[in-house]
């Protein structure tokens, strides 16, 4: 596993909640996550767990039509896909970096479309379908320092999906973290 990234496992929608909840007890103000992964990997279920392990009461949906929607929590959670918008422009004029100011977390859909518009400090979250329909393999990123001072912690919050058999993660990302070193 590379010093910098954390590979886990997850068979089914639940699970994959689960563990997004697991993650979200490390979260703190300001933090920045990016949601990688093609349609329907489980994006938006992975927001939904972390909104729960927030303390998010209200239902989590799909924001792919209101691009972001904002939830009341521990901290609160702003939630936005960026897969309709064209451009880089368009994700600003949304305000997103009053909402990366304003003390919550943010979660961003699609949000290694958006990443060179940001600044360097995010976990990546990739999602992959795995080897069968409900499999998973979720390679957690970290760019920057605000993330990368808690891989430990990430790895013991989520040491119950983590598959220490094929434990080293593949995921590209945006070019500026993971090396791949074991
Ligand atoms: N292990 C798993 N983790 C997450 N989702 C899973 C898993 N197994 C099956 N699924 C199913 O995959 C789908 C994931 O849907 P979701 O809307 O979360 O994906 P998404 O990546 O946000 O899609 P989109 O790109 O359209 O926004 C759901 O129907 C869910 O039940
Ligand atoms: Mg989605």
């Amino acid at each position: 596993m590379s010093a910098r990234s954390v590979r886990i496992r997850t068979s089914s929608v639940e699970a994959t909640r689960d563990a997004a909840a697991a993650l979200a007890e490390l979260a703190r103000p300001g933090d920045l996550l990016l949601l990688v992964g093609d349609l329907g990997t489980g994006k938006t279920a992975f927001c939904q767990g972390f909104g729960r392990g927030l303390g998010v009461d209200e239902q989590i949906t799909s924001p792919t039509f209101a691009l972001v929607q904002s939830y009341t929590g521990r901290l609160d959670l702003n939630h936005l896909d960026v897969y309709r918008l064209t451009s880089v422009s368009e994700a600003l004029d949304l305000g997103l970096n009053e909402l990366l100011d304003d003390g919550g977390v943010t979660l961003i859909e699609w949000g290694d479309t958006i990443a060179g518009a940001l600044s360097a400090d995010f976990l990546e979250v990739h999602l992959n379908v795995d080897a069968g329909p409900e499999e998973r393999s979720i390679d957690l990123i970290a760019v920057g320092p605000a993330w990368s001072a808690r891989v430990r912690s990430v790895q013991t919050a989520l040491s119950e999906w983590i598959d220490v058999g094929t434990d080293t993660a593949s995921g590209t990302g945006t070019g500026t973290e993971a090396d791949g070193s074991c």
